[in-house]
């Protein structure tokens, strides 16, 4: 072979390599630009922003097969107002089990959490926290017709239920350590079910929704509010959210600064 012909296949392989190192560099540059993608952007670009919550939790969410999305209630009018200052669809997915939440949110499945979820330390390792738009505390729930259980006191050897995964069932893991049985359930709702139906002795459960259960009708009654100064926030990834988080806490701002979120509160609370 003549030496120059050589050279021309020499240096066409080296033209081949060069643009197949090209052509992987941009595939590899277009996936890491797309994982490079803000959250922000990655709602706007998907024209829909996905709320995770978890129903059964009145005034917050409560299952409705005719209102959009089959959620409604405080969070849902507040992933609404979200959604529209975003210029975006709303999406609410549900989840039977509170707390399957934060995984959902670390694994892309939602874009934020908004269930009436209390800001903690353990929380913030793995997801970012907005601003508060709710205060809480525990209470203490037991049904009308009980004469033993007045207070936290009472509880030794009693069952109490909970809502899985929530600041009741770590209240009483750090603070009630002679509580017979904890008996934990999917939904806030299943709680007064089973205390109804005589399956457990007492709830714990946040105070905001205790109260809502309790009526004239009801067979429950609030022993006891147990002062643990919680304040509810939106979750949102870790993951390059910054923006995301910024636009969330302005919006959140707006609501409450406008009387919005007052007008929201109070709408779905009992009189
Ligand atoms: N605030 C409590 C917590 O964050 C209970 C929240 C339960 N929310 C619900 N949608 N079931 O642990």
């Amino acid at each position: 072979m003549a030496k120059s012909s050589k050279n021309i296949q020499i240096a066409a392989v080296a033209v081949i390599a060069v643009v197949a190192i090209a052509a992987i560099g941009i595939v590899l540059m277009g996936g890491l630009g797309a994982d490079d993608k803000s959250a922000l952007e990655k709602i706007k670009d998907q024209g829909k922003l996905v709320v995770g919550t978890s129903a059964g939790f009145p005034p917050f969410e409560m299952l409705n097969t005719s209102a959009a999305g089959g959620v409604e209630g405080i969070d849902m009018d507040v992933a609404k107002a979200i959604a529209d200052a975003l210029d975006v669809e709303l999406e609410i997915k549900n989840y039977d089990d509170f707390s399957v939440l934060i995984t959902a949110l670390q694994n892309g499945k939602i874009d934020m959490v908004i269930a009436g979820m209390t800001i903690t330390d353990d929380r913030n390792e793995s997801a970012t926290f907005s601003m508060p738009y709710y205060k809480a505390d525990q209470a203490l729930v037991v049904l009308k017709s009980n004469t033993d259980i007045l207070s936290t006191a009472d509880l030794a050897g009693k069952v109490v239920a909970v809502n899985t995964g929530t600041t009741g069932q770590y209240y009483i893991e750090d603070n009630l350590p002679d509580v017979g049985e904890m008996k934990p359930y999917g939904t806030a709702s299943d709680t007064f079910q089973a205390l109804s139906g005589n399956k457990v002795d007492a709830v714990i459960i946040d105070s905001p929704v205790a109260a809502n259960y309790i009526s004239d009708t009801n067979p429950y009654k609030i022993v006891e509010t147990i002062e643990t100064n919680e304040f509810y926030g939106i979750a949102m990834s870790k993951n390059n959210s910054e923006d995301l988080v910024t636009e969330v806490n302005k919006i959140l701002e707006d609501l409450i600064d406008s009387g919005e979120m007052e007008k929201i509160i109070s709408k779905w609370s009992q009189a």
